[in-house]
């Protein structure tokens, strides 16, 4: 059974996220927008108390209100906490912060990062390393301050927000997606470093493409050059559906959540299963993207009959 039906067995028969996640201390980085904002919204409505992370302070007290509006918290159940994943000698600080307030922290949810949009030929390598020093070296930053507070209680669950691209390969993305599978080599490696703390869950969330502000926040060929092209978020996974199902996962223990819609779980059974199929299927479909990608037209449209230019 893989992990796509392990999730779907857990959100009809297993534990449900609002029994299991009540008064539970979560910490959530990149919770300013997109998946971690979400994250925010229905782990507040869970009964969860909040530490929120990402850099625009002001955008995390919007977040902080909304999770107040919506749910039975109180104003010191969630706790604003600015924090760059880059500056990592920052973060042992910030930990600190989170104890003194908190006591403990029950769950980090590593969901802060930026993806990719270009080609390798075209990219500077600064922005491979800028990419590496986000969305990998920052996320094993925090989980270095982190972990070590959930091994002396002997608990605690560490959920990473990987990708499709973690496990899979797709053009436009190369050190995106390197980021991603090295943070799958990392936390697959960790799990098994510890084997004495058994209640203690390392878990990988890998969405295929959900609603969020991904692409405007892309890194391109050069750092800071913005994306020129959007696109429609229209076939896309609705942010909430994500959201919920990498609860249901966390809830139930599951290690590894394959998340998306069809056709892109497809991708993950072929790149698992039947890697020479899945390296056929991705030229084709990656050839019309680059196409796409070349003609400034959304990339993503390669998925569609119809090309999307909105
Ligand atoms: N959306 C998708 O299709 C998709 C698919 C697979 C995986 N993912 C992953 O999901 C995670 C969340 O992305 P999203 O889709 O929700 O995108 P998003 O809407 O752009 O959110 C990204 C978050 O990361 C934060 N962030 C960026 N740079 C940061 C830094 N230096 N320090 C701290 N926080 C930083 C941003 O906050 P600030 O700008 O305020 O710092 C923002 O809250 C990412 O790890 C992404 O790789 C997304």
């Amino acid at each position: 059974m893989h992990q796509d039906f392990t999730l779907l067995w857990a959100s009809l028969a297993g534990h449900k996220p609002e029994r299991k996640l009540k008064g539970l201390v979560v910490w959530i980085t990149g919770a300013s927008s997109g998946i971690g904002e979400e994250l925010a919204y229905q782990l507040a409505k869970c009964g969860s108390r909040l530490i929120l992370s990402a850099r625009r302070e002001d955008e995390l007290h919007r977040v902080k209100r909304h999770c107040l509006e919506t749910s039975d918290l109180k104003d010191e159940d969630v706790l604003v906490l600015p924090l760059d994943l880059l500056e990592r000698t920052s973060h042992e600080e910030k930990t600190k912060t989170v104890i003194r307030y908190f006591g403990h922290i029950d769950i980090l949810i590593n969901n802060g990062g930026r993806s990719q949009r270009s080609l390798f030929l075209e990219t500077s390598v600064d922005v491979c390393q800028a990419l590496m020093e986000l969305n990998f070296l920052g996320t094993v930053s925090l989980t270095k301050q982190v972990l070590p507070r959930m091994t002396q209680r002997g608990r605690g669950s560490i959920l990473t927000v990987s990708s499709l691209v973690g496990l899979a390969g797709a053009p436009l993305a190369t050190g995106y997606s390197a980021t991603k599978h090295a943070l799958q080599g990392f936390f697959n490696s960790l799990r098994p470093e510890l084997t004495d703390y058994p209640k203690i869950l390392i878990s990988m969330a890998c969405p295929g493409p959900v609603q969020s502000q991904i692409i405007s926040n892309v890194f391109t060929e050069e750092l800071n050059k913005p994306v020129a092209t959007v696109g429609s978020q229209e076939h896309k996974m609705p942010t909430n559906r994500c959201v919920h199902l990498m609860l249901v996962g966390i809830a139930n223990g599951v290690k590894e959540m394959w998340i998306a819609q069809q056709p892109f779980l497809l991708f993950y059974y072929a790149w698992q299963y039947a890697p020479t199929f899945a390296w056929f299927i991705t030229d084709l479909l990656g050839r019309k993207r680059v196409q796409n990608f070349k003609a400034g037209v959304d990339a993503d449209s390669a998925y569609f009959t119809k090309p999307k230019t909105s």
